[in-house]
C-alpha cells in the first residue's frame, strides 16, 4: 500500500501545479482568478489576452497529466507485489486531475480539469482521447464556445473508452474514468448555467467576459 500512497501523493502534487496562475503571476503580474471566468485554465488565460501564455498553460497542463500517469506506472511497477499497470495509471490519473481541480496551494480552488484530463487520458486511452479532441474541435469550430466543446467531449469520452479500450472494462479503470468525467462536468456548472441562459463567452464575439 506504500506504493499506492506514493502514486497518490506524486500524482496529486504534479497535478496541483497551477500553471495558468503561475504563468500569469510571473509574466503579467496579474491574478488570473480575478479575470474573465475566474478559472485558472488555458481558456481563461487566452481570454485575458495572453495568447502565448494560454497556449503554454494548455501544453503544461496536458504534460503534467501525462507525466503523472507515467510516474504512476513507474512507481506501480517498482512495488512487490506489483500494482497492475492500468490500476496504477488510472489511480495516478485521478489524483492528477484532483490535484489540478483542488490544489492545496490555492485553497483547493483550482481549474476545471479539461487539459489535465486530456493529458492523463492520452496516456491511458489515446484513441478515445483523440476522439474526444476531434469532437471538441468540431464543436468549438461551429460554436466558438470552449466550455460547450469541453462538456460534449467529456460526455462522449467514457463511451469512446468503453468501445476502444477493452482493458477499461475492468471495474477500477471504468469507475475512475467516469469519476474524472463527472468531476469535470460538475466543475462546469457555472458554464452550463450560462449556456442555458445564452450568456456563455464566445471566442470572436465582441463581449469581453462572461457576466
Ligand atoms: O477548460 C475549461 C473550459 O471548458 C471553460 O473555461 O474559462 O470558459 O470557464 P472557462
Amino acid at each position: 500500500w506504500l506504493h499506492s500512497l506514493a502514486i497518490v501523493v506524486a500524482a496529486y502534487l504534479l497535478g496541483s501545479i497551477p500553471t495558468g496562475y503561475l504563468l500569469m503571476r510571473i509574466f503579467r503580474r496579474q491574478d488570473i482568478r480575478t479575470l474573465g471566468s475566474g478559472n485558472i485554465g488555458a481558456t481563461n488565460v487566452l481570454r485575458s489576452g495572453a495568447k502565448g501564455l494560454g497556449a503554454a498553460t494548455f501544453l503544461l497542463d496536458v504534460l503534467k497529466g501525462m507525466l503523472a500517469v507515467w510516474v504512476g506506472a513507474k512507481i506501480g511497477a517498482s512495488g512487490i507485489p506489483m500494482i497492475r499497470p492500468h490500476d496504477a495509471m488510472t489511480l495516478a490519473a485521478l489524483c492528477a486531475v484532483l490535484g489540478h481541480m483542488f490544489p492545496i496551494w490555492l485553497g483547493l480552488k483550482g481549474g476545471k480539469g479539461v487539459a489535465t484530463a486530456f493529458g492523463v487520458f492520452i496516456m491511458l486511452v489515446p484513441y478515445a482521447a483523440l476522439g474526444s479532441l476531434v469532437l471538441f474541435i468540431v464543436v468549438f469550430a461551429i460554436s466558438r464556445i470552449v466550455s460547450l466543446a469541453s462538456i460534449l467531449g467529456t460526455i462522449v469520452f467514457p463511451l469512446l473508452a468503453w468501445v476502444l479500450a477493452p482493458w477499461a472494462h475492468t471495474y477500477l479503470p471504468l469507475v475512475i474514468i467516469c469519476l474524472i468525467c463527472g468531476l469535470i462536468l460538475v466543475k462546469h456548472q457555472q458554464n452550463i448555467l450560462r449556456l442555458m441562459a445564452g450568456t456563455e463567452y464566445r471566442f470572436g464575439s465582441s463581449k469581453k467576459n462572461p457576466p
